[in-house]
């Protein structure tokens, strides 16, 4: 089926980076949160693995399943029309040779409407970005904090090793990445990574010099209990704006306020 005009693909991607335009990028899990997103005119929609800390409350990003993530990823390549939508392949759905990854991103694209993988890796991962890419497959790398390496990592750290930075995010777009995202790096790097790649890089957590940015919308809505990285801005406050709302549904239930004759039916 040819795209709608309207529609965000790999090459605007890239172009919008030429113009100097700047991209707008956020998660979506299912099918109401990400067709508000898409009316929005965002330009990409993720459906990250944060799902395994955002929906699934887990401690970190390693429990969900390729599965899962399938599973979402179809409700949300159902609401949008816009955006471009990118899915992120779980741990270690692309660990496991280059073989299996296709057979695995190969399986994202065919049974969710979405566009594009993204996976965790720069130097490390370019064979496997390489041959998802002559397989047809458009994928986006992440490097710096890449969650999926927490343990390794030890814990949720800025990543300031700027050769190996600078290796990765070049190893990933000569790999044939259209995309990069740069977590939690000092902005001056990301600045310089961003100065030195043809693809664009989208930022979370490393300052505005990159083409674009990305944030968790649970984070973005106020919808984060407990701690919040000092990256996010909150530009809406829906915990609370929930608590309200139901706790005055409860007490009209109690109150017998709730329903009136007009949510009633004669
Ligand atoms: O899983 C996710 O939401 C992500 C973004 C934070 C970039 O990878």
């Amino acid at each position: 089926m040819p795209n709608e005009p309207s529609q965000m693909t790999i090459p605007k991607f890239r172009a919008m980076k030429a113009a100097g335009q700047k991209i707008t990028m956020l998660t979506a899990y299912d099918y109401t949160m990400a067709g508000l997103l898409d009316a929005t005119g965002v330009e990409g929609i993720l459906v990250g693995d944060s799902m395994s800390m955002v929906v699934q409350g887990h401690p970190n990003t390693l429990p969900v399943t390729l599965d899962e993530m399938i599973y979402h990823a179809e409700m949300v390549g159902r609401a949008v029309h816009h955006a471009l939508v990118v899915v992120d392949m779980p741990f270690p759905s692309f660990h496991l040779g280059v073989w299996k990854a296709i057979d695995n991103a190969g399986r994202i694209l065919k049974e969710t409407r979405c566009q594009a993988v993204k996976l965790e890796g720069g130097t490390d991962q370019a064979e496997v970005i390489a041959g998802l890419v002559s397989a047809g497959i458009p994928v986006m790398a992440h490097c710096g904090l890449r969650p999926q390496s927490v343990h390794q990592l030890g814990g949720y750290k800025v990543q300031r090793d700027e050769d190996k930075l600078l290796a990765d995010a070049a190893a990933a777009e000569q790999a044939g990445a259209f995309a990069v995202v740069l977590e939690c790096i000092p902005a001056p790097l990301a600045a310089k990574i961003t100065a030195q790649l043809q693809i664009p890089t989208i930022g979370i957590g490393a300052g505005g010099g990159c083409d674009g940015q990305i944030l968790v919308t649970n984070d973005l809505l106020g919808l984060t209990s407990g701690y919040v990285p000092r990256f996010v801005k909150a530009y809406a406050d829906l915990q609370h704006t929930i608590t309200d709302a139901v706790t005055r549904f409860r007490d009209d239930v109690r109150s017998s306020k709730f329903p009136t004759p007009e949510q009633t039916f004669k």
